[in-house]
């Protein structure tokens, strides 16, 4: 599929993003090497695709199974594909029960509260066992939940929300996460998507100092679900302080049950893992796609927790006496997989930080580093940019020794790199950049860190097992260095996401329709997925993720719909059109900047621009604020009525606007321009 010449080409990340120069490797250490999990060269030949799809399995093997897969790759119905088809096994079972006998009283997890008075729960495996294993029970049999159904868990950062997760696990549930930030109206639309009948949530969590009222959330998300036909029959309400109610909104009767006090009728219950097919779903990840309605990923059982187990084995170097710390929300992909499924496989322990990296100060995260001795950190560009400005020369302070470290999320710039290597890992850290999506359950290129020397600003070759391509728009592979094109993935893998849920032909034509030529083909070869990534490639054979190519924005490495935010926007009454450009930031990456044209008659107030912005917030959530709301007297469009987003991209981050004699109104883009640039 090509873009036709006509269509009106908008901005994209790519457009926009910096290119900065290709810089010298850095090697890991020998006594990384030593140690490390993966120093086999062999397994890049292993893992040809000559040898696929076969050598997945020496990921599979990682795990328990109640019974072994009957076939490898099932792709009969490619591109939905079925990993280690007829295969029997249990996530929680695999991340609890078979760590039991050696290390029940290994922490599995440590939480750390906000507030630096309240003491770190450390948890151990037993523990573990026993909180899900009742929890379990308790959705069974009070909420009645089995097998295949849906739950929607609108948690913040705690050990309740792992325990909730694999307690669903357990009994076959399907969970879905919504991230805690997330508004009301965001979880009600998982809520009717995904047809969950019970909503699990917690009372209160603390944020930058404020304990703050997160149950509001539930009674309002179950009422705007009602009105799109989904009810909710029960809320499970978690305490962040056991005992008692930490927010003033009422408990509804008949529909609200204090998850702590209802425990106590399980005591000592014991859940029998469901046996469930390996192509079973686990969970649901619901992430922005081009247009308004976020889609729910659906990610299987086997597939996705070999794959996530070996990742965090051979590129995150985890091992059981490991103490890993990644600082990603449990409520995003990177959570579930590197806080939850994937460390917990490998019997680690997982720090679970309620709060800010950077309150009250920025020596907070170095603190809980030294405190509790952790050895490999995982973190996104955003933070690593913030914890550079705010504090440069915190981390020498402090008494903790790092021996790997993670960036994700969004491309880092060199220079930020280079502090997180000098600075936050001494000199002593090896890094790797993992490049991968929601979609993707787990990695897609990284450098494998006992292996590969690492590059800054590069996200380093295709992980063992991801065979990635650059296409031009036309099918046509870009074979030649540094020339940006499409990346797609050549091959299925694992951890890929089966579907979106209960839309297959989104699906299809999303990661598919671009570059399929035979919809009817049953053969993988002829599915590449489409990442929606620009990227270039480097002799080295080094991938260097540009940005999108769609309209998705990637603001503190979460990705938001530029169509979710202009239709939050088109609720206010006087608001007749919106567009959503990103705009470069220093800590975040991107933000959104808000661009509206108002109805004939009205005026264009600060009032309206605040309750614009407001009106954004509350549909998604406070990360998708604007930057800014522009009120123009008119938006820049070509001459068949499209909006020039390209044009109002290049003025918020100060760009050349190119030609805009073609547009139908030019006049429009000088006035927009001397009122951004005043
Ligand atoms: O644009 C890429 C960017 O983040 C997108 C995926 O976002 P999400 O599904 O929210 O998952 C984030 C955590 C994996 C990608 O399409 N991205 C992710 N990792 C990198 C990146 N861009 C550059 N470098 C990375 N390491």
């Amino acid at each position: 599929m090509s873009k036709k010449q006509d269509e009106v080409v908008e901005t994209t990340e790519a457009q926009i993003a910096v290119h900065w120069k290709e810089e010298d490797y850095y090697y890991p250490s020998t006594k990384f090497i030593a140690q490390a999990n993966l120093t086999d060269e062999g397994i890049f030949d292993r893992f040809s695709l000559d040898n696929f799809p076969d050598y997945y399995t020496e990921f599979a093997e990682l795990l328990t199974w109640y019974k072994y897969w009957d076939e490898v790759l099932d792709s009969s119905d490619a591109p939905c594909y079925k990993w280690f088809k007829g295969g029997k096994l249990n996530a929680s079972y695999n991340c609890i029960d078979r760590h039991l006998k050696d290390n029940k009283n290994k922490t599995a997890i440590h939480f750390v509260p906000e507030l630096e008075e309240e003491n770190v729960q450390h948890i151990t495996y037993q523990e573990l066992y026993v909180r899900v294993n009742e929890f379990a029970a308790l959705l069974r049999d009070t909420a009645k939940l089995k097998r295949g159904d849906r739950v929607t868990i609108h948690m913040p950062m705690s050990a309740e929300l792992p325990i909730t997760m694999l307690a669903c696990a357990r009994l076959g549930v399907i969970h879905s996460v919504v991230f805690g930030g997330f508004s009301a109206s965001a979880s009600a639309d998982r809520i009717v998507d995904s047809q969950s009948r019970v909503l699990i949530v917690t009372d209160a969590y603390y944020r930058a100092g404020k304990l703050l009222n997160h149950k509001f959330n539930a009674d309002e998300a179950v009422q705007i679900a009602e009105e799109q036909g989904q009810t909710v029959d029960t809320v499970l309400v978690w305490q962040r302080y056991p005992g008692k109610y930490s927010s003033d909104t009422p408990m509804v009767e008949g529909r609200d049950i204090f998850v702590n006090e209802k425990l106590k009728d399980y005591y000592g219950a014991r859940v029998e893992p469901e046996q469930m097919l390996s192509e079973d779903p686990l969970f649901l990840m619901y992430t922005s796609g081009t247009t308004g309605k976020p889609k729910g990923c659906q990610h299987g059982t086997g597939g996705y927790l070999a794959y996530v187990t070996a990742m965090s084995k051979y590129i995150q170097d985890i091992h059981p006496e490991d103490v890993y710390w990644c600082m990603a929300d449990i409520g995003w992909i990177t959570g579930h997989s590197f806080i939850v499924y994937g460390p917990l496989a490998l019997c680690a322990s997982s720090v679970i930080f309620e709060g800010v990296p950077t309150y009250p100060d920025a020596g907070r995260s170095w603190r809980i580093a030294q405190e509790l001795d952790v050895n490999i950190f995982h973190t996104a560009p955003t933070a690593i940019r913030a914890l550079r400005k705010l504090g440069p020369d915190e981390p020498a302070k402090y008494n903790y020794h790092f021996k790997h470290m993670t960036t994700v999320g969004e491309p880092i710039e060199p220079a930020v790199w280079k502090w997180y290597e000098s600075a936050v890992g001494k000199g002593e850290a090896i890094i790797v950049d993992t490049y991968w999506q929601t979609e993707t359950g787990g990695f897609l290129c990284s450098t494998v860190p006992g292996l590969n020397p690492m590059k800054p600003g590069s996200a380093g070759p295709g992980v063992p097992g991801i065979h990635p391509i650059i296409y031009d728009d036309e099918g046509h592979e870009v074979e030649k260095p540094g020339i940006a094109g499409n990346i797609c993935i050549q091959n299925p893998w694992p951890g890929m996401f089966q579907t979106i849920w209960g839309d297959r032909d989104r699906f299809v034509d999303t990661y598919f329709g671009m570059y399929n030529t035979k919809p009817d083909s049953k053969d993988w070869k002829d599915w590449p997925y489409l990442t929606g990534d620009a990227a270039t490639m480097s002799e080295d054979g080094y991938y260097r993720v540009l940005g999108r190519i769609d309209d998705v924005i990637n603001v503190s490495g979460h990705r938001l719909g530029t169509k979710e935010i202009e239709s939050a926007s088109l609720v206010v009454e006087e608001v007749a059109e919106a567009a959503v450009v990103p705009v470069n930031h220093e800590i975040k990456g991107k933000e959104p900047d808000l661009y509206i044209a108002l109805k004939p008659g009205i005026d264009a107030t600060d009032e309206l621009a605040a309750k614009i912005s407001e009106a954004v917030c509350e549909q998604i959530g406070k990360i998708a604020r604007p930057r800014k709301v522009w009120l123009v007297p008119d938006m820049p469009k070509t001459r068949s009525g499209k909006i020039m987003r390209r044009v109002l991209g290049a003025i918020s981050n100060k760009g050349d606007v190119g030609n805009v004699m073609t547009l139908a109104n030019p006049e429009v883009v000088e006035e927009i321009k001397n009122m951004v640039e005043k």
